[in-house]
């Protein structure tokens, strides 16, 4: 979604911004822009495109300003264009502004507008709220809290004016926004990794602040009913190897490669085989309110979903708790019966998808108790959480969900496997031996990653299809879904998943030698009935690639294709069987030429409805 970027200090603003725009590419995007304030004025430069793109538009000495602001847009209202893309001019040219978040009362904000005067250059909501703020700044001559008061919906906003060359103003309800403090210097940004490498120290805004970030006057905080606020500054743990490509031809790739650490920092701290234990902070203060919940609800999106299904698996058969798995969106507008004895645990990577924390909101409401599973520290869903555990897994830059799917599978391990020991819905020795096998899974993950060149050459056959299945039984039934998306999503094949029975009810009647399906065939429970799947799918010259147990020798006979994963228990298997479904949709799409790290249309966090 769209990101936001500003400066104000000693130093050139340009460079920083495009840089930090740059930072800003994984979230998605379709234009950008930045706005410089200097003695001439506001100078805007804005492009539908790319970052590289806008910069072309620059001239060749970029203009001199300490203060600016700068905006890479995901189009909500109004087409990608270069008019529609931000920062945006007030009337008088003497404002501008960048926003993330939808205003959903602009339409009448808007005729009150025209009635006084006002005309627009551009279809989006933004230009709007920049015209309120004038309105109220410039021909009221009240301060900005007025404008943000009439609105309602979702903004981050940045404001600067000229005349005004010694501030920048900010403001946040429901799209994050973050401050750098550096010296004598301030940044602001959707999140850290624009700045990370000029300061670490950083104030999050809270819902409905604004803040004036002053050379003069310093940071003032306060909330938009006045009330002043002290901020409070925390030291960020983000390093900058963690957000470049460390060598890696892509985001993804990398993020790929780094499961074995992320799955490793997960459970660090957390999985205590010598003492046969597990740790899990937040999870424990809240294990009474668990042990009695008459159900968990898990509300999520995308991956985040299929990790939840996966959760219901682990939890409903290690520690026979009922578990619902919702969509967040379904979930918030379907009335929903939610009591104060359920326990509802939203799960997001970036912890700001607008769905999920309007369901939150809307449990919260009904007294439910909150367990957030967030990867992103600090942010929203994790704040709006009663109590949560953070998957440990860094940042997710690639926009298709890896390594954060790996690490919230691995954080409901540890919550099963904590609530099957306390109600004794497993024996001591299983635990013991669950918890040993849970510890080796990053060595696991790492001898998995070894299928990498087999999955290659997998993908240089089938990268033309149009389209292909994805199978799975159990636990691995999720996997499928999670491997029909990545797919989708990275290289534009369209792509479904099953579970494997189901695939009689409909799918098969696609099945042709053109149709290729991808079956987790690991030894499980069920590892027969998938073994009838792929004769049923050979009998009608389907093609087969099968994720199997290593040593298999049944389903290599008629699979067209083995990749074989180490034999781990079926509980923790997802953790393996992912991993050669996620290494063939990042080579065909790179065979396809697609923009595997900033997928057409997609955006990294999905903070508008
Ligand atoms: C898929 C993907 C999305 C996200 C979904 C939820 O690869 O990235 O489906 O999983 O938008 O996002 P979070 O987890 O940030 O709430």
């Amino acid at each position: 979604m769209c990101g936001i970027v500003g400066y104000i200090g000693e130093k050139e603003a340009y460079p920083i911004l495009v840089k930090g725009l740059k930072r800003l590419e994984y979230r998605g995007y379709d234009s950008a822009g930045v706005a410089l304030l200097n003695e001439k004025g506001i100078e805007i430069y804005k492009k539908q495109g790319k970052v590289v793109q806008m910069e072309r538009i620059i001239p060749a000495e970029h203009p001199k300003a300490n203060i600016g602001i700068g905006h890479t847009r995901w189009a909500t209202h109004g087409v990608p264009s270069d008019e529609n893309s931000h920062p945006h001019y007030s009337q008088s040219k003497k404002i501008a502004i960048i926003h993330n978040g939808i205003i959903e009362n602009y339409t009448s904000i808007k005729s009150g507008l025209e009635k006084r005067g006002y005309t627009f250059k551009s279809d989006t909501d933004t230009e709007v709220l920049v015209n309120l703020i004038e309105e109220v700044l410039i021909h009221e001559n009240v301060s900005i809290d007025e404008a943000v008061h009439q609105v309602v919906g979702a903004y981050a906003i940045a404001v600067i004016e000229e005349g005004n060359h010694d501030q920048i103003v900010v403001a946040k309800k429901g799209s994050p926004l973050v401050i750098g403090i550096g010296e004598g210097e301030y940044y602001i940004a959707s999140d850290a990794t624009p700045f990370i490498e000029y300061t670490k120290q950083a104030v999050y805004l809270e819902e409905e602040e604004l803040a004036i970030l002053s050379l003069k006057d310093g940071l003032k905080l306060k909330n938009i009913t006045n009330e002043i606020k002290i901020p409070y500054v925390q030291e960020l743990a983000l390093e900058l190897e963690s957000i470049e490509k460390g060598g890696y031809d892509h985001f993804m790739l990398k993020e790929i490669n780094e499961q074995p650490k992320s799955i490793f920092d997960t459970l660090r701290g957390r999985l205590l085989v010598d003492k046969g234990t597990i740790q899990l902070g937040g999870f424990n203060e809240y294990e009474k309110k668990f042990l009695s919940a008459d159900r968990i609800i898990i509300v999520a999106c995308g991956t985040s979903w299929h990790a939840g299904l996966v959760a219901e698996y682990l939890i409903e058969d290690l520690a026979r708790i009922p578990v619902e798995v919702e969509y967040a969106s379904e979930f918030r507008y379907r009335n929903p019966i939610i009591t104060e004895r359920d326990i509802v645990i939203p799960i997001s990577q970036s912890g700001e998808t607008a769905d999920t924390l309007s369901a939150i909101k809307l449990a919260k409401e009904k007294g439910a108790t909150i367990f957030g599973v967030c990867n992103v520290v600090g942010s929203s869903i994790a704040r709006e959480s009663h109590s949560g555990a953070y998957t440990h897994a860094g940042p997710e830059i690639g926009v298709a969900s890896t390594k954060a799917f790996t690490a919230q599978v691995t954080v409901f391990t540890l919550i099963a496997l904590s609530l099957a020991r306390k109600k004794g819905t497993i024996t001591e020795s299983m635990f013991r031996q669950l918890i040993r096998e849970l510890d080796a899974m990053p060595s696991k993950v790492e001898e998995t990653l070894k299928v990498d060149e087999q999955s290659k050459y997998i993908a240089s056959i089938y990268k033309d299809v149009p389209n292909c299945l994805f199978l799975g039984r159990g636990i691995n039934f999720p996997v499928a879904l999670e491997g029909a998306l990545k797919l989708k999503e990275i290289s534009y094949i369209h792509a479904e998943g099953y579970p494997a029975a189901e695939m009689k009810h409909g799918p098969i009647a696609l099945i042709d030698e053109d149709m290729p399906t991808v079956v987790v065939a690991t030894r499980t429970e069920h590892y027969e009935k998938v073994v009838s799947n792929i004769q049923e799918i050979k009998a009608r010259s389907g093609k087969i690639i099968a994720i199997v147990t290593q040593g298999d020798t049944v389903v290599s006979k008629i699979a067209d294709h083995v990749i074989e994963v180490p034999d781990v228990d079926e509980r923790l298997s997802p953790l393996v069987t992912t991993i050669p479904l996620q290494l063939m949709s990042y080579h065909i799409a790179v065979m396809r030429e697609c923009n595997v790290d900033q997928p057409r249309n997609l955006a990294k966090s999905v903070t508008v409805e």
